[in-house]
């Protein structure tokens, strides 16, 4: 299977180097050209929960050098996939599959667009990585990874797939319902990635405070209220208790929204909190905690950007 990891981000570079571990044909595509050069060269380096190593992976900036794909992993920020999109077509032949295992909601509908539906297989993953320089990460947590196709079926590549990631060391299964596993996430990820990189409070912290506590209910209640109205079935019963046992789950992590902050970074708020008070409004649903949430993180982001 030749695999294409195309974003050298924490979780690209996690899965380029557990899946450069198998005797698969991997590349990791980079459009940044220096960067792609500095992978190349010195490979992916790892420390945290799978212990210290280093890999080398094929990396390039030309999507020519690569040639057709059997998979295409996405893993760029959700802002740049409509252009990823774009990009990867000179990959693809008639069978090949794009797996996005991004953040929020909208990015199997964008690939879906300019791919075809058909192709597309969405995922979530727990697994924790943080970037801490150039092709070097800290695995900060382990978890499930869960993929399934929009349609609900199981294609053949979808359980090759499913087979390689687990003999490399990931935890893969397969769900039927991706939507709601895809909409579980993102509760999560309303609940915490905003408030924090507004604070700058790790996750476990969020929970700890009377008051920012009391605002990732709030968050919560919102978007839990948006799935029921559009019948989409949350995995879990009680969303506020799951997001508050993430947050303990994952006391010392800093979201990737704060990472973002930190570094001045662009963030996914649009395809988060966005996306809640799109559906808000389009519902008909008050959802002021979510329209406090996104103006504060677009404020703080226009204050380093020149544009957002
Ligand atoms: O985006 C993130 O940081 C993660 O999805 C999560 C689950 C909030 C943990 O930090």
């Amino acid at each position: 299977m030749k695999i294409v990891i195309v974003g050298p981000g924490a979780m690209g570079c996690l899965f380029a180097a557990f899946l450069s571990k198998s005797k698969e044909e991997v590349w990791l595509l980079d459009k940044n050209n220096e960067r792609a050069a500095k992978i190349k060269e010195s490979g992916i380096s790892l420390e945290g929960e799978s212990g210290t190593w280093q890999i080398k992976t094929k990396t390039t900036s030309n999507p020519q050098e690569i040639g057709q794909a059997d998979l295409i992993l996405i893993c760029v920020k959700s802002f740049n996939t409509k252009l990823t999109a774009e990009e990867i077509k000179p990959l693809l032949n008639p069978d090949t599959k794009i797996l996005t295992l991004q953040n929020g909601i909208g990015n199997v509908e964008i690939i879906s667009e300019i791919a075809g539906e058909e192709r597309v297989i969405a995922g979530v993953t727990s697994e924790g990585a943080t970037l801490i320089d150039t092709g070097k990460i800290r695995h900060a947590g382990r978890g499930e990874t869960i993929i399934g196709a929009i349609d609900g079926k199981t294609p053949v590549q979808m359980r090759a797939i499913r087979e390689v990631f687990n003999k490399v060391g990931f935890d893969c299964k397969m769900s039927r319902d991706i939507k709601s596993l895809l909409w579980s996430k993102l509760i999560i990820n309303v609940g915490i990635n905003a408030l924090s990189a507004i604070t700058r409070l790790s996750n476990g912290r969020l929970i700890e405070h009377e008051g920012t506590r009391r605002i990732l209910r709030s968050a919560v209640t919102e978007a839990a209220r948006i799935a029921k109205r559009k019948r989409i079935k949350l995995i879990f019963d009680d969303p506020l208790a799951k997001v508050e046992a993430v947050c303990e789950g994952t006391q010392n992590n800093l979201s990737s929204m704060l990472q973002d902050i930190l570094r001045k970074k662009r963030t996914e708020i649009d395809f988060i909190n966005g996306v809640i008070v799109r559906l808000g409004q389009e519902l008909g649903i008050d959802v002021p905690t979510n329209k406090f949430l996104l103006d504060l993180v677009k404020t703080i982001e226009s204050s380093y950007l020149q544009s957002v």
